[in-house]
């Protein structure tokens, strides 16, 4: 059967407690499933179509998976298509109870709340599971600067690596609340700042020196953030709130910038006073026929 590789893949991943994301069907390496990919959050399977495609293989898949999923620990499996208006959602088993119904999951022993429904995103971002790791093993005493923060995993999981100060900014206020919400479930304690980045620069400073700055920005959002002449600007005007050998964690989710543009944009505003630490690995499940498409998450220390 076609596309069995994917039906094993979900079989030896399955039962999990984390949230996690199990089919990159995105990365372009699995034929069939190049518009699909497959996350799994506690008892939910979730399935998101990016692309009006042949659905057949997919379904072809889900029928075997339907048989398997009280085995699995899955109790419903929903499709949320991103290319119909509205990104509606199909029950393809189980019941709609958690169809746009906020519920708690699991990542690395943290709690997180994810709305599985009409939002394109869910609240927690899977891919972003290794940068997660990284601050929650190197945040102890750190002083965290997490920019573009949305529903503050970053920040949970330096706070629950021993930072000593988290200052959380992001202008939507929903998400900056569902931070709040977030911190709370773990019992850990943050600042949060609801409100445009660049409007806060002045104010940032005063909260700082910062040992690590977290910078995870859109690559381009209308009115608010072009991560072609924004990001520089942005790290420039930001150097006076760092501590003079603070880490740096500079994102990107572009597909069309690579590594290079961020090594470039790093030389050129701190002059020569950054090194390059690593880029921090991939999940291996996110492998993408061009590893300068997937997410870049790059470490660099200054002097
Ligand atoms: C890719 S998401 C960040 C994901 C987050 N770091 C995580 O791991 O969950 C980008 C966020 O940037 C925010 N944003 C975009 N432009 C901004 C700006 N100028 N000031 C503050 N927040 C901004 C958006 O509201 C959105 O929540």
């Amino acid at each position: 059967m076609k596309n069995y590789s994917v039906f094993k893949k979900l079989d030896v991943s399955l039962p999990c407690v984390d949230a996690k994301r199990l089919i990159h069907g995105r990365g372009g390496k699995i034929e069939g499933f190049e518009q699909i990919n497959i996350e799994i959050y506690s008892q939910v399977l979730w399935v998101i179509v990016y692309q009006s495609v042949d659905e057949q293989p997919l379904y072809d898949m889900l029928s075997l998976a339907k048989e398997n999923m009280e085995k699995w620990g899955v109790d419903h499996i929903y499709i949320q298509r991103r290319f119909e208006k509205g990104n509606p959602v199909e029950v393809y088993a189980g019941t709609d109870e958690w169809v746009d119904n906020e519920f708690e999951t699991q990542e690395n022993h943290l709690n997180y709340l994810v709305n599985l429904g009409r939002n394109q995103n869910t609240g927690l971002f899977l891919d972003m599971v290794n940068g997660r790791k990284w601050l929650q093993d190197n945040s102890r005493k750190q002083s965290v600067l997490n920019l573009f923060s949305y529903t503050c995993s970053l920040g949970v999981s330096a706070a629950a690596g021993g930072a000593n100060q988290i200052v959380n900014i992001d202008m939507a206020k929903g998400a900056v609340k569902k931070g709040q919400q977030n911190f709370a479930l773990n019992d850990v304690n943050g600042v949060f700042i609801a409100q445009d980045i660049f409007k806060m620069i002045k104010k940032l400073t005063l909260k700082g020196p910062f040992d690590i700055l977290v910078a995870d920005p859109p690559s381009f959002q209308s009115k608010a953030f072009d991560v072609r002449k924004d990001y520089k600007k942005l790290l420039t005007k930001l150097k006076s709130a760092l501590a003079h050998d603070a880490t740096l964690m500079l994102c990107l989710n572009s597909p069309a910038l690579d590594t290079q543009f961020i090594h470039d944009m790093v030389d050129e505003v701190y002059e020569g006073k950054a090194t390059f630490i690593k880029r921090l690995e991939n999940p291996e499940v996110l492998a993408d026929v061009n590893e300068e498409a997937s997410l870049k998450v790059m470490l660099y220390k200054l002097s």
